[in-house]
């Protein structure tokens, strides 16, 4: 059994991750860390956590504990380097959210820390398990829709106000990015790789207009391939919208609507140019227990996980390439 402690009790967390872990046959929810006593209480009574000891508000001491053997670490971005480094240095596996971290420096830290203690480190990305998504990055690798020319990924949601840690220098480096941009920059790459190469350019228009906070509320940002072909993503924290993501190629194209998200759902379109856009079937499933799988798989195996830690650091070069000179990134 491998015993999982969760750093930051928060959204994804408690949402997500801890029903993943604890309804798992290979693993248990052992440990929580927290700022605050109560909320490590509550969470670790909420989810029946194993330990003897399962709440700390200190992360040296949760480490200091043989029984803990990985780590999912679903804090404030960046608090990820700090947090990360610890883990790696106490001998545990890490399941990182996304995005990896706040600058490449930072990445650069925690790759070496987990080189250096041969434990795994996983990136997050569970869109890459949602099985719509899966069949058609199988589908337009394989050629189905042709030379691949373009691809378009929108997905934005309405925050209330600027309290969101993302919107706060001290926790967040991006908003909009990093909530969902980030996703949308990992769906585009994976679709498109190997076939079109690398993104060789990113250029960006970014809006600060309805919150007037310090981190970018809409980002629309433009990517070229190696091969030339070209992507755009619109990402928002302005306004509310159904998510989408098109794939154009020589030969038909594809369309998932309402897929992003954590619930594996949505509806996908495939047109191949002589009968209209018809209904492509997938079977919907939890996209955070096959990215559990994955993680499991690596430590058993010792085979790099699927969105490895290269991927995440080349996700932040990307994303701090989106900001490179705009008013969102003057500190
Ligand atoms: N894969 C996905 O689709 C997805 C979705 C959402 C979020 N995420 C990622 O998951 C991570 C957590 O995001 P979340 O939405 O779960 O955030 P959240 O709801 O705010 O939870 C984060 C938790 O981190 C802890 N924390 C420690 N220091 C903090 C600080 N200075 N400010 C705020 N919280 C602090 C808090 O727990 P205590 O107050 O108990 O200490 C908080 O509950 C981020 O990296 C985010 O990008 C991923």
């Amino acid at each position: 059994m491998l015993n999982v402690a969760i750093l930051g009790p928060g959204g994804i967390a408690e949402d997500q991750h801890a029903p993943a872990v604890a309804g798992h046959p290979k693993t248990q929810l052992w440990s929580v860390l927290s700022r605050s006593q109560d909320r490590a209480s509550n969470f670790a009574s909420k989810f029946g956590l194993i330990s003897p000891t399962p709440t700390y508000t200190n992360l040296a001491e949760l480490l200091r504990d043989p029984n803990v053997h990985a780590v999912i670490v679903a804090s404030p971005d960046r608090l990820h380097a700090e947090q990360v480094v610890a883990c790696a240095e106490a001998g545990k596996h890490v399941l990182l959210e996304k995005p990896m971290a706040t600058s490449l420096a930072e990445c650069d830290q925690m790759i070496q820390a987990c080189q250096n203690n041969d434990v795994v480190l996983a990136m997050a990305y569970h869109l890459r398990w949602h099985a719509g998504h899966r069949k058609v990055q199988s589908m337009v690798q394989s050629g189905e829709i042709g030379k691949l020319r373009h691809c378009r990924t929108h997905w934005t949601f309405a925050a209330q106000d600027d309290s969101n840690w993302r919107s706060a220098p001290e926790t967040g480096r991006w908003w909009s990015l990093a909530a969902n941009g980030t996703h949308c920059l990992d769906l585009t790459r994976w679709m498109f790789s190997p076939s079109e190469g690398e993104i060789v350019d990113v250029r960006t228009i970014i809006s600060r207009s309805k919150f007037k906070s310090r981190h970018d509320e809409t980002a629309l940002v433009m990517l070229q391939f190696e091969s030339g072909a070209t992507a755009e993503i619109c990402v928002s924290v302005q306004f509310s919208s159904e998510s989408r993501i098109e794939i154009y190629g020589d030969s038909g194209s594809i369309r998932m609507e309402s897929t992003m998200g954590r619930h594996g759902r949505g509806e996908i379109f495939h047109d191949d140019l002589s009968r209209g856009a018809k209904s492509l079937f997938f079977e919907p499933a939890n996209p955070f227990h096959g990215e559990l799988n994955d993680f499991i798989e690596s430590i058993e195996t010792r085979r790099s996980p699927e969105v490895n830690a290269a991927e995440g650091r080349r996700n932040v070069e990307l994303l701090l390439q989106a900001i490179e000179g705009s008013d969102a990134d003057s500190y």
